[in-house]
């Protein structure tokens, strides 16, 4: 886990892998603190004019990732916002140096049951369109999970916890957090 000490903007950034919760985290959360919430899937989208599924298709991953580049660099010297990124965001080394640059970052983990269970719900998801997702899933958090850990501050286990308990926890440790000389 990352802990040098530095001194970072007032945002919160919620990374972590698909279906872990990050995007209703993001909305429960940012009321209470009164910040912005920001999504960069929805960025893109926005960007780009066209769904993530199209996006992937078209321009592959590559430029998928590149797109999430320029959105966390149009993020650069804003403040008081929650920012909730795409699952894949980390797997770019700029792009953890950019996440670790806006702001306080919190690992949102889950069990891979639990990934799976909330990721049957909706097939937006074109790392997950597969024959065997679970085996997606397994391969992909293998590759990342470090990458997770080196981008974080703090990791929360989401498994058994509510969006509503997840967001007074967390904006518990981010007014501690942003108090502090970080
Ligand atoms: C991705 C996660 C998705 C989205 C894209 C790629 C990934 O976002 O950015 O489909 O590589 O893990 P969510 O984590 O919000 O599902």
């Amino acid at each position: 886990m990352a802990n040098m000490i530095r001194k970072t903007p007032v945002n919160l950034i919620l990374i972590g892998f698909m279906a872990t919760g990050k995007s209703t985290l993001a909305k429960a959360l940012a009321p209470g603190l009164g910040f912005d919430v920001v999504d960069t899937d929805d960025l893109i989208v926005k960007r780009a004019g066209k769904p993530i599924t199209d996006i992937f298709s078209e321009v592959g991953q590559d430029g998928f990732r590149d797109l999430e580049c320029e959105v966390l660099r149009d993020l650069l010297n804003r403040e008081r916002m929650v920012i909730s990124t795409g699952g894949g965001i980390v797997t770019r080394a700029a792009n953890i140096e950019l996440i670790r640059s806006l702001g306080m970052v919190i690992w949102l983990d889950a069990s891979i049951d639990v990934i799976i269970e909330r990721a049957s719900k909706s097939d937006d998801r074109p790392l997950l369109n597969t024959d065997d997702p679970r085996r997606s899933v397994e391969e992909l958090m293998a590759k990342r999970i470090e990458l997770y850990r080196e981008a974080a501050d703090e990791c929360i286990d989401v498994d058994d916890l509510s969006s509503e308990e997840l967001a007074y926890g967390i904006a518990e440790s981010a007014r501690f957090w942003f108090s502090a000389s970080h």
